[in-house]
């Protein structure tokens, strides 16, 4: 039986309405991941970062840990695109896939969270976010879950690494064996910097509140608003399907 030991979380609770993983993201969390590049860490989940912020895989830590009858656990982390443009659709990108994640300080009652020892060589590598130029913002979710004792990838994703396009959280988390979700973030990334090449998006993700996309967070300014603008300019141009314009589309 795994026991989950829960740090004062006073702080994290109040962020739970904003936190967690990104909206349609398959596997529930509750508990807050927290998530730092360089010196800024993710407040609330789905705060736009900077693309060249993510350059280098950001620090991570958790209010939640877990034991069994051997002792603390390790643990995998995911990081996933939920909103790579494909085929005029939405799929997902596997960014990161950490296994043999620990703590770097034990668990004690008056720590917030508890900083993670996230090993050098990760079975999928930290892959930047990339999202195409002029794109809607793409939502990043980091989740950490447990890694059951004696775990390895699946040997049918021995080529993830080199195949993250068409990912499913879901089914990998199943064919895993990956059950227990302990805590999630998100962040979310655009790239309105150059000019768009002459193509149109698919639809960004609907939103499970109706909202739709970047409504609800710090990330709707002048940004989004200037993407609805150039998307339509867009589609009137060309509604074809482009797909081979995203062969760096992460
Ligand atoms: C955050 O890091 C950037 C780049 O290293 C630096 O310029 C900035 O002063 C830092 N900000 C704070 C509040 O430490
Ligand atoms: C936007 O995307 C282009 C093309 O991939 C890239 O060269 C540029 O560095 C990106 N801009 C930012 C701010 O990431
Ligand atoms: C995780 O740790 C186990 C046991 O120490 C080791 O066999 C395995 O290679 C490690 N896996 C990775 C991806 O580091
Ligand atoms: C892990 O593998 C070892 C060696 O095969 C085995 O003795 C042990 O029972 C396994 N542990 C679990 C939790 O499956
Ligand atoms: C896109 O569609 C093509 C043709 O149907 C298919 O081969 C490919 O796997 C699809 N790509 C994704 C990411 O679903
Ligand atoms: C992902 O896998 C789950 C479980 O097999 C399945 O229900 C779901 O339809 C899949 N999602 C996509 C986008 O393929």
């Amino acid at each position: 039986m795994f026991t989950k030991t829960v740090l004062s979380a006073t702080a994290l609770l109040a962020r739970v309405a904003t936190a967690g993983s990104a909206p349609g993201f398959p596997i529930d969390v509750t508990q807050n991941l927290t998530v730092t590049y360089g010196n800024n860490t993710v407040s609330p989940g789905g705060e736009r970062i900077p693309r060249p912020e993510t350059a280098a895989a950001p620090t991570v830590s958790s209010p939640v840990w877990f034991s069994d009858e051997r002792g603390p656990g390790q643990c995998v982390l995911l990081m996933v695109d939920l909103d790579v443009p494909r085929n005029n659709s939405r799929v997902q990108l596997v960014h990161w896939i950490a296994t043999n994640v620990t703590r770097s300080v034990p668990i004690s009652a008056n720590t917030t969270g508890s900083a993670l020892d996230i090993p050098s060589d990760n079975p999928v590598p930290y892959l930047q976010p990339s999202p195409p130029v002029g794109d809607s913002p793409h939502s990043y979710t980091f989740i950490l879950m447990q890694q059951p004792r004696n775990f390895s990838i699946p040997s049918m994703y021995a080529d993830l690494a080199d195949n993250r396009v068409g990912f499913n959280v879901s089914q990998f988390a199943a064919d895993a064996n990956l059950t227990t979700a302990l805590a999630a973030t998100w962040i979310t990334v655009q790239n309105l910097t150059d000019v768009p090449s002459n193509t149109s998006f698919p639809p960004p993700r609907p939103s499970p509140t109706g909202d739709g996309e970047g409504s609800s967070g710090p990330a709707s300014g002048d940004a989004s608003g200037a993407m609805i603008g150039g998307r339509t300019l867009w589609t009137a141009i060309s509604t074809a399907v482009v797909a081979v314009g995203f062969a760096i589309a992460l």
